[in-house]
Formats: C-alpha cells, structure tokens, sequence
C-alpha cells in the first residue's frame, strides 16, 4: 500500500461523509478535501457537479493566465455573448446537416463571407469548407494539389509511379502541418532556405525546386515565426511564366494561417488572393486572428476545377445526401456559429478597427523594445502584429534570451526563446504574438516587466547561463 492509498477515502467513508453534506456545505467543508482526481483509473463514487467542477477549475488554474500567453496566435478572448451563444450551441454536430440545416446555412454564409474577402470569382464556382484548424485545410489545400497532380501529370505521360516522388515547394518557416502532410503522403518536401535578407520565400530561390514532379508552392502569409508574408505575387508571375512551357502547370496554395484574415483589413490592396490566377487554394484559421476560441479553420478553393470531385464524399446520413470535403467528421458547430457571430457583431469596419488597434499595440512594442538599445529587430510587425527580435551581438551581456524568457515567466509573462530554423540556427529569437485582448496598458506592463528584468540579470550572476539551454533547443515549427 503506498502512501497515497494510505490516505484514500474508503467507499463506506466517502458515503458517509457525502450524506452528511448538502448543497448548503461549503466546497471546502465538504468532503470533497478528502476526494482524489482521477488519474489512471475511474474513482468508484460520483460527486456533486459543483464539487468536481471547483476542483478541476483549481487544477488548471495553476497553468498560467491565457492573456499573458504572447507565444501563441490563438484567441484568448471572446465577448461573454460570443462565449454564452457558443455554449448554447456546443451540442449541434457539424457534420449533421439534416439535422441542423440553420446551422449548416450559417457554416455556408461564412464559407461565402470568406470567399468575398479572399475576392473569389463566382463564375468560377468557389468552394470551400470550415475545419478543426489550419492544420486540416492545409492538408485538404496539399491533397487537391496532390489529386490534380496525379491526374494531369498522368495525362502528360509523367510517370507518377516511379521513384521519383511528387514533391512540394515551400519556404523553410513552414509550420509543423506542413511536414506531418508531406510524410502522411509520402511526398518529398522541398525547403527553399531563407537567410537575413530573405526572412520569406524568394521566387527566383524557389523556382529552382519546381520540377514536372511539383504538386503545389506553398505560399505562407505570415511565416509563423516572424509573421512576414512571402512574396505571392513574386511567386505567382514566376509561375504564370513556368507555366507557359510546364508539362503540369505548378499552382499555389496560400496558407494564410495568421495573414488571412489580416491582410483584407490592413492592406486590401495587396495582392496574395485570389487576385492571382495561380492562387488555387487558401486556408486560414478562425481562431487565430479570425477571433474566434480554437478549434476552427477554413479553405476555399478558387473554383470547381480546383477541388477534385475525388474530395468530396456524399454521405447518406439521417435521411439526406451531404456533400462532405473535411477530413474529419463529427464535431461540435459552436466554433461555426461563434464565427458567424463575430462576422455579423464587427462587420468590415469593425474587424479592421480591432486589427488596427492591435497593430497599434505591437508597433508600441516595437518602439519600447528598440529603445532599450540592446537588441536587433527582425521583424517589427509590418504585416502582422507580431515582433521578434535577437540580442545585438554587440550588446556585451553575460545572459541570453533564453534567461530573459525564464524571468518573464516570473511576472506570468510567456515569450519563449527559440533559434531560427536551417542556416539561421545559430541567432536565437523571441518573439511577441499580439492578440486583440493584450490592450496598450498591458503592453506598458510587459515593457516595464521587461526592463526590470534585464536590470536583474546585468546585476545576477548568470550561473551555467546559454549555452547549456541552446543545446536542448530546436526551432520549434508548431509555432502555437
Ligand atoms: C503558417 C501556419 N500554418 C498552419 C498553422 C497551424 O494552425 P492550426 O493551429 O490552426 O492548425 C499555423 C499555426 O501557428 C501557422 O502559423
């Protein structure tokens, strides 16, 4: 017996102890103190609904506060009407469309609103699905890339059976999705490098990967790390001119995983959409800075030849034929409604008023973090909210980023240390994720936690300081 069985309540205690408390005993009279959370193994007795639901709000209370999480891209903040319509609807599946035909109107609205942001052609017939995430419409974007491949490279007497695997082109800031696509379907994954003065894909660099075996570039607005876009347009004149002599045309998929939703209200007038005739797909993520709470995405297809009928499953299911292109099936709509609700609630100029303001907040970032004199800015939220920097070589300090990262943590502040991926491995960054709940004050906040900190580690003595945590280190493609 170990000592934690020693102080387990036995069935005949618990249930003694459970008569004796009602709804009138507060939470930590009661004899939920002497209750344990389940870990391996279900506990025999149920508890009170109030009781198991103080006890796992205190468990995870203790994981940090979301708002100071500035490493992620996820949204960490929706308002209570947003938050009580979603609750409200957490039971519609989906997929079930029979079932819950409004639900699925609202899910085809979006796919329509999106499609008008992204300036699709409705003669061209768009289509497009919402997801778990970017991570599932960038798969379905690489497999209609894939399908179209396979069957016009056949057509072009390519054999597609040979050794010679089809291939994928794509800067190397992708994110993770990227890489668990490539190996889910055997294709080999072509990484253009970037270095200092190309933190982006470079057209000319990335036309010397594509070949007769290329499905697709991916295009990426902003690279996950940096938040910079690659140059689509570059991309898609190099291909409109490749694709006057190729054997198989070579079309783009946009993963505007962060820039989706971005870039229609900060710079309508740059052109990486639909505008350009290679751009064959496009996926974002709803609850990035669509602003909806995780997990929804999005892909649209710039037309009905884009989306090979072989994606699209019509399944018989309670009574109706449903038309389905995801590669997951059942899973609540709320996401979907919340969406729609933040589509309806900010309108266009709603949306850009809060995309602004939290580029107002990143540039102020940027200001207060260049005036500390010691670092050297690699991205200062040009395009996205998002600033990520290294310390100046110059700088003369005993401590690194990587300190600097552990003693914000002391305030509840997250923004990890992390080098560049290949051929850049050796700078190391942190970056700052702006999200529209990190208000100026906050920001201030941050700036002021920051200064002290570096004032702390110049009068620390920094014991077995950077080069031990770099060596356990990787660039980290998950991005968050
Ligand atoms: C460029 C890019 N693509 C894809 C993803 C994956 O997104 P999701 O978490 O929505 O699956 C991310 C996430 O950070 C990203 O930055």
């Amino acid at each position: 017996m170990t000592d934690k069985d020693a102080n387990l309540v036995s069935t005949e205690q618990l249930s003694e102890m459970t008569g004796k408390t009602t709804y009138a005993t507060p939470i930590f009279g009661s004899y939920a103190a002497d209750v344990e959370m389940p870990e391996t193994k279900l506990n025999n007795d149920p508890i009170e609904p109030r009781i198991a639901k103080e006890m796992i709000s205190e468990y995870l209370s203790t994981e940090g506060n979301a708002h100071q999480n500035l490493c992620t891209f996820v949204q960490t903040y929706m308002e209570p009407e947003a938050t009580q319509l979603m609750a409200d609807t957490l039971e519609k599946n989906a997929i079930d469309k029979d079932e819950y035909p409004m639900t699925a109107d609202l899910e085809n609205r979006c796919v329509a609103i999106i499609e008008n942001l992204w300036h699709a052609d409705q003669n061209e017939q768009p289509m497009g699905t919402s997801t778990v995430g970017s991570s599932e419409a960038c798969m379905l974007g690489g497999l209609a890339a894939l399908f179209r491949w396979k069957a016009l490279a056949k057509k072009a007497g390519i054999d597609i059976y040979s050794e010679h695997r089809p291939n994928l082109v794509i800067s190397s800031g992708y994110q993770v999705c990227w890489e668990k696509f490539c190996r889910y379907w055997d294709i080999e994954m072509r990484l253009v490098p970037m270095d200092k003065d190309h933190l982006y894909l470079n057209p000319d660099e990335a036309m010397k990967y594509v070949d007769d075996h290329t499905i697709c570039v991916v295009t990426i607005l902003g690279i996950t790390y940096t938040g910079r876009y690659d140059d689509v347009k570059g991309m898609d004149a190099a291909l409109t001119e490749y694709n006057k002599t190729a054997a198989v045309p070579v079309r783009i998929h946009v993963d505007a995983a962060s820039g989706g939703f971005i870039a229609p209200f900060i710079e309508p007038d740059l052109e990486w959409d639909f505008r350009l005739e290679n751009v064959w797909s496009i996926s974002t993520s709803g609850h990035k800075y669509g602003l909806v709470y995780p997990g929804i995405g999005w892909i649209i297809w710039r037309s009905k030849e884009a989306l090979p009928e072989d994606l699209i499953f019509w399944v018989s299911y309670l009574g109706g034929q449903e038309a389905t292109m995801a590669i997951n099936f059942s899973r609540s709509a709320s996401q979907i409604v919340g969406q729609y609700y933040v589509f309806m609630r900010n309108g266009f100029e709603g949306y850009k008023e809060i995309q602004m303001r939290t580029m107002d907040v990143a540039h102020h970032l940027v200001e207060g973090i260049k005036e500390m004199g010691l670092f050297e800015m690699y991205e200062e939220a040009t395009e996205c909210p998002i600033l990520c920097w290294s310390l100046k070589e110059d700088a003369g300090k005993k401590w690194t980023l990587y300190d600097l990262d552990d003693r914000l943590r002391m305030h509840g502040w997250q923004v990890p240390a992390y080098p560049l991926p290949v051929d850049m491995e050796d700078i190391t960054c942190q970056r700052i994720v702006c999200r529209a709940d990190l208000s100026m004050t906050m920001a201030d906040k941050f700036l002021k936690d920051m200064a002290a900190e570096i004032k702390n580690l110049d009068n620390a003595t920094v014991i077995g300081s950077a080069d031990t945590n770099i060596s356990n280190k990787k660039f980290d493609h998950s991005g968050r």
